[in-house]
């Protein structure tokens, strides 16, 4: 007798009014997750990462960062990393990870970062700024507004190419060295990567301290500013376990572009007390019961971040790939990434 299939749980799907039909998720664990990780994975495992996101239905997976390799180890193999997703990129990968509007964008901080990109063939690049001081100094060696600057020239060789640019501007919510952010700072920064001709921005709370009526009152300020929804998305990092209901709030503001990691991975080496993104699978399980669309399929991602945890060596905090997967639980005894 044929053993019954095993299925998924999901959850009931409930629709509320106000929220987008679809959300654009914008997949970041292979970079904002594995740059901070305290061993190195190994680049096949890393290519093998974003070739299994994409097979779970993500169309947006940012890959890695082009930054001085002394201050990023975790990330110094992003060329051999884009060398081994060739054939995905090609077309020529999994059947069911190839998508023809399949993106990999990286990080790249100033035009030595260009350029190594554009030898890899990368067609999206984000650059990154900062709402504070001091976070600039820490993360880009820069006053904020050399920061900003040094992303002028990447932005207009990267548009004059025909690449996508997104911004990303950290410490949009609070900052663990200079306290609360004014929200004039974080509009001044936005106004200004989009004068340099960015397609789209992303707020990121980069140490995880937002609340949802924060999230209401930075995107009234944007609004008011003349900066549109659909130009920006959002970035939580869940430190207080914050971020699906600031990314939910967000969404109900008119947000469609939300940041998150597989398996909730992530946080920055340069910024006190980050922890972990959004995880890709808690987003998706309360997109599922609002039923909102996403292109996913959790059930494949969950298994992936669970591998994951299994080369990281120790479980995957989404709750949700815990319920769904036993979570990585024995991730503990297997050892380290590699
Ligand atoms: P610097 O030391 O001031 O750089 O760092 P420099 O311009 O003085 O150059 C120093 C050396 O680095 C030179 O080599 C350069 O060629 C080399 P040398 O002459 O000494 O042999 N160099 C590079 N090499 C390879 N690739 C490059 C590159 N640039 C310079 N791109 C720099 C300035 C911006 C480069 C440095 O501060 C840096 O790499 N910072 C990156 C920090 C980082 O990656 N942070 C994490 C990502 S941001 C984040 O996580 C936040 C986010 O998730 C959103 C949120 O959560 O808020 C995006
Ligand atoms: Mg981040």
């Amino acid at each position: 007798m044929p053993l019954p299939e095993r299925r998924l749980p999901l959850p009931a799907v409930h629709p509320r009014p106000g929220l987008p039909a679809r959300v654009r998720i914008w997949e970041v664990g292979p970079r904002d997750g594995l740059q901070n990780e305290p061993s190195i994975v190994p680049a096949p495992v890393k290519a093998q990462l974003v070739t299994r996101l994409a097979g779970a239905g993500l169309t947006t997976v940012e890959t890695t960062s082009f930054v001085n390799p002394a201050w990023v180890p975790q990330l110094a193999d992003a060329e051999e990393v884009f060398s081994l997703l060739a054939p995905l990129r090609a077309g020529h990968g999994p059947r069911d990870a190839q998508h023809p509007d399949l993106r990999l964008p990286a990080l790249v901080p100033n035009l030595a970062g260009l350029d190594r990109a554009r030898s890899c063939g990368v067609r999206d690049v984000c650059v990154f700024a900062s709402a504070t001081e001091t976070f600039a100094r820490k993360n880009l060696n820069r006053s904020r507004a050399e920061a900003l600057e040094m992303s002028a020239p990447v932005v207009a060789e990267a548009k004059a190419d025909g690449m996508g640019v997104r911004a990303y501007v950290s410490m949009c919510f609070g900052d663990p060295w200079e306290g609360a952010v004014r929200e004039e700072d974080v509009v001044s920064v936005c106004d200004r990567l989009l004068e340099m001709g960015a397609d789209e921005l992303s707020l990121g709370d980069t140490i995880g301290v937002a609340t949802s009526g924060q999230v209401v009152d930075l995107l009234g300020a944007l609004a008011r500013a003349g900066i549109p929804a659909a130009r920006l998305a959002v970035h939580f990092h869940d430190t207080y376990g914050q971020a699906l209901a600031n990314t939910l709030t967000a969404l109900s503001c008119g947000i469609t572009t939300v940041d998150s990691s597989a398996g909730g991975i992530g946080g920055c080496p340069f910024a006190e007390s980050a922890t972990g993104n959004l995880a890709t699978e808690d987003l998706c399980w309360a997109l599922a019961g609002l039923g909102v669309e996403t292109g996913v399929d959790l059930g494949r991602l969950a298994a992936t971040s669970a591998w994951m945890a299994t080369r990281l060596g120790r479980p995957s905090p989404s709750r949700v790939v815990q319920a769904l997967t036993g979570g990585g639980r024995t991730a503990q005894a297997s050892g380290g990434a590699g």
